[in-house]
């Protein structure tokens, strides 16, 4: 039986629950809360870049007024869970590898090397400049091109042959080399920052000696609790993690780091809730980033187009402590008919922090290079990118010879296509014009696997209607409160305004983290579950009452609509929820479902999420300035569920991709091994000047073999491929093709 079909709210480009909240200030972010006696940390970051710390000294910080404590391997609380011999090549998906305050290892330049703890902020932050350290030296590597041959194969990879980083080959290896047609080419990626309008932070109380309750910037609040239970070797119930609301984050906030355990350290130490929050410049150092990547792509085809071999091999950059790798070459493997296909990837230790996923994560950095192959192959080719992309599309997943539970790629790129206006673009690079500005259109597209996870759900109905819905995911600006409800309102037949969904809070039904594209799919999933279950336990009440008209109905006989049951043969015959609720004498009913994706569908099909972007540019002919003056992006990610907040992400996506592109990128001093961008000043993020109209094209078919809604993931696919759009039409408009991002105006003069 088909529970629902898009009613009336699937579909609804409903304005945010939390709009309001957000906008009056009412929304509190993690470190507005306020507890009492509260004390605020302040962390003091290492100032060489590898080696020992000789000596600290305190004692100018400790007399400081309203010092409560200074902090550091010396004296610090031992953390129990510290693995005394945490060896690189143990990966851990949650949680970080750094032990801060450990012992003397400096690892990174602007390692967290002690905290003060003060009374205020200001005395705390007074204090922290008072702490001194003395230091042994050693020297340091961070320099990505000097190392760049050190790079191997990642540990786990080396350790089983089955995993998924190993080198890749279909067809014969590197069979472009023997081909005539063909291109080959190297990029560069730089280490980019998240940057999210809320600087992570936390606020870390023991409320007894084993009870932690924490309120935490993190996309992870069940993740967060976990690694915070291991760290502490508490029960995980011990631990409470509260993310009610987060202001933006791309992946900083999978993975907990070393400011949150400095804090939960220094909160034990005072015996006091320590409030923490990063600065904007430690935001570059003590949290992660997109990593500095290498990429090679080798690609020929025939002279009609068909792409016959594809090499593709990437280097990203880790840190000296723990191996962070990502799935750069995916889309590679699986993007196009190609018969052969090359894949190999490596990591390279350097003298920095861990980098984590951001936005579209290796996906993004690895679209940038194929992307940018394809427009040069079709360059070679004297072919319409747009056609030799459309010739070389598959109907069928090519690395696992599987059938796409949906593909909608080919839909999309017409649509894109047609919007943007592809049909002014010129073969020939530098043909159009406008007065001293060279015009120009791109293309990129890109793909992210339609992933689905485990999640339940808590749906309470109380006796006046209301509906509260409760799941431990977290909302990092995506509208997740906004869709779930929309979800629970179609699945139980009321009005939207009757629903509360309550998350970012670990006391709720487990979700996962929010991240990777998934959380419509996993935790939407367990919502529609709880509302159906709810409605069953109505029809139960209702159908079990002998005097309620719907004796000896079964549970496929009724309609939910309206907040009423009626018996889908006999309309008027009806009983509103409530009702139900009173004559059965009940102030609620609460339900908690889990949802799990199928594991037999995902063998059988492969579900990939879709996109494609286009741009058309302007470059000033003398100043190299590059103006993007038109995006379309285009997604192909099932149903969508509400066109407004997933036109958001689409467009956030789409500015992310522009930064990347043009202005993005950190830059280390290699003498000394610090960032020189540590701020807005230094590193740029496109504004509103850098960024023109962007339009948003959804296919908006539903992919029921995902799941019982139809979505699939937005996310990610909303910045993977822009990047390359973007240079490709700067190559399109000036015959200039830079392969090392970002393409600052000195690369075009
Ligand atoms: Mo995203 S990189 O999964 O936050």
């Amino acid at each position: 039986m088909k529970e629902y079909f898009f009613q009336d709210n699937m579909g609804k480009p409903m304005d945010r629950v939390d709009g309001r909240l957000k906008v009056t200030g009412g929304a509190k972010y993690s470190a507005e809360f306020e507890l009492p006696n509260m004390s605020h940390g302040v962390l003091v970051g290492s100032t060489i870049t590898k080696g020992r710390i000789k000596s600290i000294d305190t004692k100018a910080a400790e007399r400081a007024p309203g010092v409560l404590a200074v902090l550091h391997y010396q004296n610090s609380p031992k953390v129990p869970g510290y693995v005394q011999a945490a060896h690189p090549t143990e990966p851990k998906p949650i949680g970080q590898q750094h032990r801060v305050f450990y012992d003397e290892q400096v690892y990174f330049n602007d390692q967290p090397i002690a905290i003060v703890v003060a009374d205020t902020l200001e005395r705390a932050r007074y204090a922290a400049r008072l702490v001194k350290a003395q230091y042994e030296e050693e020297k340091h590597a961070t320099s990505f091109p000097k190392h760049q041959g050190k790079a191997f194969l990642p540990t786990a990879a080396q350790r089983n042959p089955k995993h998924g980083l190993n080198d890749y080959v279909r067809g014969k290896a590197d069979a472009y080399k023997g081909e005539n047609l063909k291109i080959e080419s190297e990029y560069v990626i730089p280490s980019e920052m998240h940057n999210p309008m809320e600087l992570q932070s936390i606020i870390a109380h023991w409320e007894a000696p084993d009870r932690l309750t924490v309120y935490d910037k993190t996309q992870a609040v069940i993740g967060s609790q976990n690694a915070f239970a291991r760290e502490w070797k508490i029960p995980v119930e011990n631990v409470k993690v509260i993310a009610t609301f987060v202001g933006g984050a791309f992946g900083n906030g999978l993975h907990t780091w070393p400011h949150e355990t400095a804090a939960i350290i220094a909160a034990k130490k005072v015996n006091r809730p320590v409030k923490l929050m990063l600065t904007r410049e430690q935001m570059f150092t003590m949290v992660g980033y997109r990593p500095f990547a290498w990429q090679k792509v080798g690609m020929s085809a025939t002279p009609d187009g068909k792409i016959t071999a594809i090499t593709h091999e990437a280097i990203g950059q880790t840190s000296s402590y723990e191996e962070f790798t990502e799935s750069t070459l995916q889309q590679t493997r699986m993007m196009y008919t190609s018969p052969n296909v090359t894949t190999r990837y490596r990591i390279l230790p350097l003298d920095v922090s861990t980098p984590i996923w951001m936005r579209g994560p290796g996906e993004a950095t690895g679209a940038f290079a194929l992307e940018s192959a394809m427009d040069e192959m079709a360059h070679v080719l004297k072919m319409d990118p747009l056609e030799f992309r459309l010739k070389n599309h598959t109907d069928r997943d090519p690395e696992r010879n599987l059938p796409w539970s949906t593909k909608f790629l080919k839909e999309a790129m017409l649509m894109g296509a047609e919007k943007i206006g592809w049909n002014k673009r010129q073969l020939q690079p530098g043909s159009l014009r406008n007065g001293d500005w060279l015009v120009g259109y791109g293309m990129g597209v890109g793909t992210f696997g339609a992933h689905r996870n485990r999640a339940s759900a808590k749906a309470t109905m109380f006796a006046d209607g209301r509906v509260v819905i409760q799941s431990a995911t977290t909302d990092i600006g995506p509208g997740t409160g906004t869709v779930m409800v929309q979800i629970a309102a179609d699945a139980l037949g009321i009005s939207p305004d009757k629903i509360i969904f309550e998350l970012g809070n670990s006391l709720f039904p487990p979700a996962p983290s929010q991240g990777g594209s998934a959380t419509v799919a996993s935790v939407g999933s367990a919502v529609r579950d709880a509302c159906i279950a709810l409605k069953k336990k109505l029809a139960s009440l209702t159908t079990g009452n002998a005097d309620s008209g719907f004796r000896n109905a079964k549970y496929e006989d009724l309609t939910f609509q309206n907040g009423q049951i009626s018996l889908t043969s006999s309309p008027g015959t009806k009983l509103s929820y409530t009702d139900v609720l009173k004559q059965q004498k009940l102030p609620e009913i609460e339900v908690t479902e889990e949802s799990r994706p199928s594991n037999e569908e995902r063998q059988k099909y492969s579900m990939y999420s879709f996109s494609v972007h286009f741009a058309e540019v302007q470059v000033h002919q003398l100043t190299g300035q590059v103006k993007v003056t038109k995006v379309v992006t285009c997604a192909d990610a099932g149903k969508i569920v509400n066109k407004k907040t997933a036109g958001n992400q689409m467009i956030g996506g789409a500015v992310g991709g522009i930064g990347m592109a043009l202005t993005e990128g950190a830059v280390i001093d290699d003498r000394f091994g610090r960032y020189v961008t540590k701020d807005f000043a230094e590193y740029h993020i496109p504004v509103h000047a850098d960024t023109p109209d962007i339009d948003v094209v959804f296919v908006d078919k539903p992919d029921f073999i995902n799941n019982a809604m139809g979505t699939k993931g937005i996310g990610e696919i909303a910045i993977i491929g822009v990047a390359p759009a973007i240079t490709n039409a700067i190559f399109n408009a000036t015959g200039k093709r830079i392969n090392e991002l970002p393409v600052t105006p000195d690369k075009l003069i």
